[in-house]
């Protein structure tokens, strides 16, 4: 098979990208818009890209009738957002906050969670997560027009909260204890359970 990308077959193009770049770590994303509504949505555009300052990136593309999402509209309007971390206990619950809500209704009493104040900036976080970065806003690049069109969200983490559990004898992140989901192609998640190690060259 053979794709050379147009803007008539975004729709196909999207369904190779997501098939072949995977597995995508899932940015569960907690906003608050202008009027104060808590908005929660999952975003697998989603990576970090270096540590002095720490940077990660997400992408709220435009939704297929060209608009935008309430999470880019929140960032675009606030600066702010915090990046939770997307684990295997609460896969369910991260997978039901996709759903389109009215941007004045909140994800997360959609999804019976619940949220503890951040220290740097103001969208919480999810209470039930075991790990969040709170950011701030350094760029928002859009990339095309119209459907499925990037906007590539760029946000220095400001703070870093891990619970103690997910920690390992240094203090570092455990991924046997943190478990996060990822996400494949299609409807597909991965588990990080199937590990092995590799020591560095
Ligand atoms: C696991 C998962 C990953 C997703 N990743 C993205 C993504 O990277 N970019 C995107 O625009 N939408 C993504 N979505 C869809 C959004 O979560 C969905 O459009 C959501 O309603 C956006 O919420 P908002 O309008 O409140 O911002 C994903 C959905 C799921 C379930």
């Amino acid at each position: 098979m053979h794709l050379e990308p147009t803007p008539q077959n975004a729709l196909d193009v999207y369904h190779q990208l997501v098939g072949l770049v995977t597995p995508r770590p899932i940015a569960w994303v907690t906003t608050v818009s202008p009027a104060g509504v808590v908005n929660l949505a999952p975003f697998s555009f989603f990576n970090t890209f270096g540590a002095n300052p720490p940077v990660v990136v997400f992408s709220p593309t435009n939704k297929r009738d060209g608009s935008q999402k309430d999470t880019l509209r929140n960032v675009a309007d606030t600066g702010e957002f915090v990046v939770n971390t997307s684990v295997a206990a609460l896969a369910e619950k991260v997978n039901l906050t996709s759903r389109e809500l009215p941007p004045d209704q909140s994800e997360i009493e959609l999804a019976g969670l619940h949220t503890t104040p951040s220290t740097k900036v103001k969208p919480p976080r999810v209470t039930e997560s075991p790990a969040a970065l709170e950011c701030k806003v350094l760029q928002i690049i859009p990339v095309g027009t119209g459907a499925i069109a990037a906007n590539l969200v760029i946000g220095e983490v400001v703070m870093i909260h891990v619970a103690d559990e997910v920690l390992d004898e240094a203090g570092r992140p455990d991924p046997r204890k943190l478990q996060t989901v990822a996400r494949l192609g299609g409807d597909f998640w991965c588990h990080t359970s199937d590990l092995f190690e590799l020591k560095r060259p």
